[in-house]
């Protein structure tokens, strides 16, 4: 264990140190000597300053804006823009801050240290393990939008997501389409009750049915069949590798769950049962859309293209186009029924 010799700022004391010890996933035990801060009231700027400069010491990735959300969040803010640096945090504040800074300490997201965050027009409930919501799936979100305004509106008509996790892609639509009705599986039990938590605070829950089940389970698919057909269904299913889980971040792989992630070998696995479960559950010109690996979406054409189960499928889907994500990655695919 190293200590390591701080240059004191006003509003910073060196001694003594507080010893925090963290135990993560029963994995990694850590130790941290914090230099203490005063107490009394401080300066935001001197605590900005503090709390970034210990999480650069212990290589926590984003150190300032992992600090600013903590502060504002102490300050009952989203955010710190427009707060003067002069501004003075009470010692609850501080002590509030401190007591967040130290769980990002142990690399948990920001995310679940908050117990919130937005997705679109929607601030949502964020509770470990459920998967938090990637800046890419809200262009997701909004590609099913921009499909659903161009389908005949009215009631009756029902969408399906497979694994919606916290909720964010399906209540989204739901808030944006007050006619719409939903139905949302997944295999995990925590995501769905954090997907009727947000269904409840966004006023959706009564269009909305969740299934706790796999997409695999034959008893789940004819729960879904007694639902359908569906005009659109969509899914960002786990798609990472089992070569990439090796390299994940401390962040993703030590707090979110890994059955929202790995999507087998190729990390095609829950895509390929998404395509052949949805192909029956579309009705006929309805549409999916997936977010994939960037690698993935020539893989899934060629599924549709050539599988040989296929076609014994009464309905089929046909690939209609690849859409970049915000990264210029090849990142989500449209498929329709024929
Ligand atoms: C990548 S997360 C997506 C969560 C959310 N839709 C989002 O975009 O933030 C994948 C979700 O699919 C669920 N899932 C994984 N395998 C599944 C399966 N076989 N059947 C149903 N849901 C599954 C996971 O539990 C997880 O909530």
């Amino acid at each position: 264990i190293e200590s390591e010799k701080t240059s004191l700022k006003e509003g910073e004391r060196y001694k003594p140190y507080t010893v925090t010890v963290y135990c993560i996933k029963n994995i990694t035990s850590r130790i941290f000597y914090l230099p203490e801060m005063r107490s009394a009231c401080t300066k935001l700027k001197y605590v900005l300053q503090f709390w970034t400069k210990q999480f650069q010491t212990h290589n926590i990735p984003d150190p300032k804006s992992s600090t600013e959300f903590i502060i504002a969040h102490a300050l009952g803010k989203k955010t710190l823009f427009g707060v003067e640096p002069d501004t003075l945090l009470s010692k609850t504040q501080t002590d509030h801050v401190k007591s967040f800074c130290k769980m990002r300490l142990t690399r948990m997201p920001v995310q679940y240290i908050l117990g919130e965050w937005d997705f679109l027009d929607l601030t949502l409930k964020m509770r470990a393990p459920v998967l938090i919501p990637r800046p890419e799936t809200e262009e997701l979100a909004e590609l099913c939008c921009d499909t659903l305004s161009h389908l005949p509106s009215g009631e009756g008509q029902v969408f399906l997501e497979i694994g919606p996790g916290s909720g964010a892609i399906t209540l989204s639509l739901l808030k944006r389409y007050p006619e719409l009705q939903a139905v949302a599986v997944d295999i995990s039990e925590e995501a769905c009750k954090l997907t009727e938590l947000n269904a409840h605070n966004t006023g959706t829950s009564d269009r909305l049915r969740v299934i706790n089940g796999d997409i695999v389970d034959s008893q789940v698919f004819e729960q879904l069949r007694t639902h359908a057909p569906f005009c659109l269904a969509v899914s960002n299913p786990p798609y990472v590798t089992t070569a990439e889980m090796a390299s994940l971040q401390e962040e993703i792989s030590c707090f979110e769950d890994h059955r929202a992630l790995h999507g087998g070998e190729d990390g095609l696995d829950v895509i390929r049962e998404v395509l052949l479960r949805c192909s029956q559950l579309i009705q006929p010109g309805g549409h999916l859309w997936l977010e994939v690996g960037e690698s993935h979406p020539p893989l899934v054409e060629k599924f549709t293209a050539f599988q040989e189960t296929w076609k014994e499928l009464p309905r089929q889907l046909v690939y209609k186009s690849t859409i970049t994500d915000l990264y210029g990655k090849p990142r989500f695919c449209h498929l329709i029924t024929s």
